[in-house]
């Protein structure tokens, strides 16, 4: 597939197969990301891939705790607010059809992430907890290059930072050391062609909205 194709196809898939990920197909979009560039080539990112039985368990731990509790979600500055609703009235309103008032189904579309929209595969990412942001940003790159390594393989994928809402249950399910801030998951498999969830894609920017170009 051309790079343009995988960019492309690669998008947020809310909703999978349970057919498992053969080892061989994970393992050559782990080593075609390894390519990612770092800075000063530190290879800050630490992945824990959560698979069978272990990730059923994680998946029951973290249901439980999200049905108890919500996670801790970031404020966004206000600049930013519009796309996060925008992002959830296209996503719960135009395809699921969730009124805004509906809480009960919007909490229990929401709950699918801590049973990883079904995937057989959650991966954990994490870093080195007294790295700085630019090294945030090499984990970004190189997760980047995963996921499109992922979608060449027919592979979809979802980012998932509801996940590490509860880092004290995936530092306890999966041995976590405490050197390792947690990042994010992400939910990895075989994409459901026939899930209405699926058929969502974000809306983006022009790249005119957010560059300057100054030439004199
Ligand atoms: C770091 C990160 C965390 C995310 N966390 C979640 C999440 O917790 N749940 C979810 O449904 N989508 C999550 N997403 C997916 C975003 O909503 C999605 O990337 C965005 O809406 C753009 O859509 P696209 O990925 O289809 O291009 C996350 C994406 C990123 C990059």
């Amino acid at each position: 597939m051309l790079l343009d194709d995988c960019v492309e196809k690669r998008h947020s898939t809310r909703s999978f197969l349970k057919k498992p990920i053969p080892r061989s197909v994970l393992e050559r979009a782990l080593t075609l990301a390894k390519n990612a560039p770092s800075s000063s080539n530190i290879q800050p990112w630490r992945l824990i891939i959560v698979e069978g039985a272990a990730r059923d368990r994680l998946a029951a731990s973290l249901c439980t705790a999200a049905t108890q509790g919500g996670p801790f979600v970031p404020p966004i500055p206000a600049a930013f607010q519009h796309y996060r609703s925008n992002y959830g009235k296209g996503l719960y309103g135009d395809v699921l059809g969730i009124s805004r008032n509906d809480h009960v189904r919007l909490q229990a579309a929401q709950l699918r992430n801590y049973n990883f929209f079904d995937a057989p595969t959650e991966i954990i990412v994490a870093m080195h907890k007294d790295l700085a942001i630019a090294d945030a940003l090499s984990v970004g790159m190189y997760l980047q290059t995963l996921l499109l390594g992922l979608a060449q393989e027919g592979i979809a994928s979802c980012c998932q930072v509801a996940v590490a809402g509860y880092p004290e249950i995936l530092r306890r399910e999966l041995d976590v050391p405490d050197h390792l801030e947690i990042i994010c998951g992400v939910a990895v498999g075989y994409e459901d062609a026939d899930s209405e969830i699926n058929s969502y894609r974000a809306q983006k920017e022009e790249f005119t909205a957010v560059t300057r170009f100054i030439s004199i």
